[in-house]
């Protein structure tokens, strides 16, 4: 904790489905902003906000504390163990579906929730989008992350605004070997491309602007993290963006989201589709379990106090991105079981394979 600062935390975990693994019963959001008042009139938060993502429970705190700090990550997995039991009891579908161990221990990094989250001294006006999705993964963040921060097509100001024109450093994680790299854009462009091209290994975790190496963005990776050199499976990832005076304005922040791009994680974890920009209440994937949704909240911090959110997918400019998505949907459904709709192999939540392959074994000929 550094004095006059504040942190935002962002932590998050599926505990449960309803109808399926479509959206979310409000009494599991009652449940979360009951035990967070609490602790807003404890005076441990500043401030906090509630929301879902299709059946993705979101928490927003503002605190004091820093980034990793035990008591908040407890407060978290405690709510997360709260909102289980209230649906175990409604028999929602998958309860607890991520939360990978049952006892506490330090930090919720690893045990089932993403977290992002960053300590920051907050500006004289303090912009900032968190983007939440669902049916899709983390890799879902590298192409819009890399157009807001690097791309002068998107991000108008990387070219005309003296703020941001030096560019800005990308902190990138091979989820295989479990290390973590730093590049430079404009210079390293093509190396950071070569690397966040492949969104299933290589993930943006953070972004600093270059020169004050102050943070610019941050983004959930724990899962893969955790389970470093083998195949991990979707996490329905987070992200949150500084916006405007010395970063990117609000509008280059959510400009890449007009193109409906392709990611990893539609029906059983284990389809492409595209990343429908959507507003609060459209976040319910229904038709093939989605296509993934995105949402963007937008926050003015106000010393620690969350003023919002604006709802900012909710605007009719987005809506020709949702149209365009529900075509790609339509195109790529037809493929039924077959690639690229389908993942490729080794990157499918669920398979028949080896059972396929044992009863067929010996017909097979060479
Ligand atoms: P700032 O330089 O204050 O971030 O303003 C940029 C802007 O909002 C233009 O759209
Ligand atoms: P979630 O990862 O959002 O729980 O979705 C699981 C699934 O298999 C949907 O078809
Ligand atoms: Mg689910
Ligand atoms: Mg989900």
């Amino acid at each position: 904790m550094e004095k006059g600062k504040v942190t935002l935390s962002v932590i998050k975990a599926d505990v449960g489905g309803f109808v399926g693994h479509s959206s979310m019963h409000p009494s599991l959001l009652e449940r979360a902003k009951e035990m967070l008042s609490a602790e807003k009139e404890k005076e441990f938060l500043i401030d906090y906000y509630v929301t879902h993502c299709g059946d993705d429970l979101e928490l927003v705190l503002t605190h004091k504390w820093g980034a990793e700090n035990e008591k908040v990550h407890k407060l978290a997995w405690d709510i997360f163990m709260a909102c289980t039991k209230v649906a175990k009891d409604l028999k929602l579908y998958a309860a607890g579906q991520d939360l990978l161990t049952d006892a506490f221990s330090g930090t919720i990094k690893g045990m089932g929730p993403g977290v992002a989250e960053m300590e920051i001294a907050e500006r004289a006006s303090e912009p900032v989008i968190i983007l939440m999705a669902d049916k899709t993964s983390p890799g879902a963040w590298n192409l819009p992350l890399f157009k807001i921060f690097a791309d002068p097509f998107n991000t108008a100001g990387l070219v005309i605004d003296p703020k941001i024109h030096e560019g800005f450093h990308f902190e990138v994680l091979d989820i295989v070997e479990n290390r973590t790299i730093e590049l430079a854009c404009p210079e390293e462009m093509y190396d950071l491309l070569v690397l966040i091209g492949a969104i299933g290994r290589y993930i943006i975790k953070a972004i600093f602007r270059k020169g004050d190496h102050e943070i610019a963005a941050v983004a959930s990776t724990q899962r893969l993290n955790l389970m470093a050199g083998k195949y991990v499976g979707k996490d329905d990832p987070i992200a949150i963006i500084r916006s405007q005076s010395g970063f990117p304005a609000v509008g280059e922040v959510l400009e890449p989201f007009a193109h409906p791009h392709l990611v990893e994680g539609w029906m059983r974890g284990s389809h492409h589709g595209p990343l429908m920009p959507v507003s609060f209440t459209q976040a319910t994937p229904t038709r093939f379990d989605g296509p993934p949704r995105v949402i963007a909240c937008g926050f003015q911090l106000n010393r620690g106090r969350l003023v919002g959110p604006r709802d900012l997918f909710e605007d009719l400019s987005f809506d020709g991105a949702r149209k365009l998505a529900n075509e790609i949907a339509e195109y790529l459904r037809r493929h039924g079981p077959f690639q690229p709709h389908r993942l490729h192999l080794e990157e499918m939540e669920y398979t028949t394979m080896p059972e396929v392959m044992a009863r067929l074994k010996g017909r097979f000929k060479s």
